[in-house]
């Protein structure tokens, strides 16, 4: 593989490789507004200049520049290097660039992070992206100026909506153009776009139409600086009280890969963001798949009920218990979730097909929807491939009703959704294990509530049969444990003995199914998201 050296260190690159794009790879940043890993490079922050040596024997490329010569109290002309945009020029073997050891490069860095601040309003005790801001980054590393621009700063328009989801304040904005070219390369719906020249520069949505769609918080997420926020995180928590877990959206097969962030002081999850892997969804992440992080909170079962009664976790097995006392095995049916874990599904198969001998095994979940060929998948489950890989032979949950009309009697559930109308099964004795009420929740005899995928640790298979890890962040809420703990507890209240009380061991069980053929990883090539 051919190689550069950037400030020493060797760089392997792949041909058409730009220098930022090789070094990024690597794990090394080169300081940028404008260039983003999934988007063109327009090269117009000039943030990312480097140094580059000439070969030897040739003749450098050298620019006339003014300097001030303080002693003399006059400019003098003087020379340096012409330097070169790191995210625009290719790298090519045997380069010798030079970043952070170039004074050259350096200084070059230094203006243009004093020219962007010209006319900002630095406010950033106010503004929502303080913490995880580009400016403020490269202000420590390369600014530390005092203000020399003794004029009132121009004025922009601020505050301006642009559509359901985002809110614009032109006077932060560094006019890298990331939020434009991801609507026009990304989201394919090229509705933002610059007007004006020079410090009047401004972003505005094309006449007639609002930011709106499957992706408006994709521009928040790219822009590098404050300029663009979404509605629904403004002013609602400061990131540095924020920890992260890795996570996989639950939103639809594709399986997105993010981080849920999260105040570990209040147990709340306040948002998602992408995080990069390039097999599933590079760099992005759909408006409803970003929202997604809200069902950490809303729609849960929380307390066990009978039904439909909350009642003590200790009185919901026993009703469990006398429910299925004596009940012959032909007469039980298993009904796997597609939107639950391996490991609650292996759990569920396991109690059902091995411990209590049923052969009727069902798949339920959520019903279809919206579709796109960017990322969205018409499947609105995270499961549906590992669990039909764990019990290939699952018949769909429309199937149940006339079987149960056969002589099925009894029915162990996870999860609460269900593709279409579940009211043929209500004369059904039904329990189910489910982290959100939903249409199995309302006619069960007993639920009991699961954790959900933002407090238990869980493998999904995507559409692609992708098997990726989600981390557990938050302490399960209320009385619910993960779904395969509450599953081994039915078991014992049954009078069996669980083969598993510990996630590693139904990890090591699941070795050999087909669905999981090792302890689960993250399966994204890099834990940190692009930007
Ligand atoms: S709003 Fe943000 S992403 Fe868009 S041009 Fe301005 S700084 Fe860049
Ligand atoms: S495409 Fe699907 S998995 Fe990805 S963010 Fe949207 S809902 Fe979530
Ligand atoms: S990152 Fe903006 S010019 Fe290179």
């Amino acid at each position: 593989m051919p190689t550069f050296k950037l400030d020493g260190k060797t760089i392997p690159f792949e041909p058409g490789d730009t220098i930022i794009q090789a070094a990024y790879r690597e794990g090394i940043e080169i300081p940028h507004y404008c260039w983003h890993p999934g988007l063109s490079a327009p090269a117009n922050c000039r943030m990312c200049l480097v140094e580059i040596l000439p070969k030897p024997g040739a003749r450098p490329l050298m620019l006339d520049v003014l300097q001030w010569d303080a002693r003399a109290g006059a400019y003098r002309t003087t020379q340096k290097p012409k330097l070169q945009p790191a995210c625009y020029t290719a790298a090519a073997d045997g380069m010798d660039v030079r970043g952070d050891t170039s004074e050259h490069a350096r200084k070059a860095r230094h203006d243009v992070q004093e020219f962007l601040l010209l006319n900002h309003p630095v406010d950033c005790p106010i503004c929502d992206q303080s913490g995880e801001c580009k400016l403020q980054d490269y202000w420590l590393e390369y600014g530390q100026y005092q203000k020399r621009m003794r004029d009132e700063p121009v004025h922009k328009p601020k505050g301006v909506v642009f559509g359901p989801t985002i809110v614009y304040d032109g006077e932060r904005c560094v006019m890298c153009t990331r939020c434009t070219r991801f609507m026009a390369e990304v989201a394919k719906d090229p509705v933002l776009d610059m007007r004006e020249r020079g410090n009047l520069n401004e972003i505005f949505v094309a006449p007639g139409r609002q930011l709106d769609g499957h992706y408006t918080f994709m521009t928040e997420h790219v822009c590098p600086v404050g300029a663009l926020t979404t509605k629904d995180f403004r002013f609602k928590a400061r990131v540095w009280f924020l920890k992260t877990a890795p996570a996989i959206c639950q939103g639809c097969a594709t399986g997105c890969n993010a981080h849920l962030d999260y105040d570990p002081r209040y147990s709340k999850v306040y948002r998602y963001r992408p995080r990069d892997n390039e097999k599933v969804n590079k760099y992005w992440m759909c408006d409803e798949g970003m929202l997604s992080y809200k069902e950490a909170h809303e729609g849960r079962l929380l307390e066990p009920k009978v039904r439909g009664v909350a009642m003590p976790t200790a009185k919901a097995l026993e009703e469990i218990k006398s429910l299925f006392a004596g009940v012959p095995k032909d007469v039980v049916a298993i009904v796997l979730s597609a939107s639950h874990s391996l490991e609650d599904n292996w759990a569920l198969l396991e109690l059902g097909t091995v411990l209590l001998g049923a052969k009727h095994v069902y798949v339920s979940g959520r019903p279809d929807g919206y579709a796109d060929d960017i990322l969205i998948h018409r499947d609105k489950n995270s499961n549906t491939r590992g669990v039909m890989e764990l019990a290939p032979n699952a018949k769909p949950l429309s199937a149940l009703v006339a079987d149960a009309k056969a002589g099925l009697t009894h029915v162990l559930a996870l999860g609460g959704a269900a593709p279409s109308d579940v009211g043929d099964l209500r004369s059904l004795k039904v329990v189910t294990v489910a982290a959100h009420e939903g249409p199995l929740t309302s006619i069960a005899t007993v639920a009991l509530p699961a954790a959900s995928w933002a407090e238990a640790s869980g493998t999904y298979v995507n559409a692609k049969g992708i098997r990726q890890g989600s981390e557990k962040a938050l302490e399960p809420q209320g009385a619910s444990k993960p779904a395969w703990r509450q599953l081994a507890d039915v078991a014992a209240a049954l009078g069996f003995e669980a083969t598993w009380s510990k996630l590693r061991q139904i990890r090591t069980n699941l070795i050999g199914t087909g669905a999981a053929s090792s302890t689960p990883a993250l399966s994204n090539a890099r834990a940190a998201s692009a930007e």
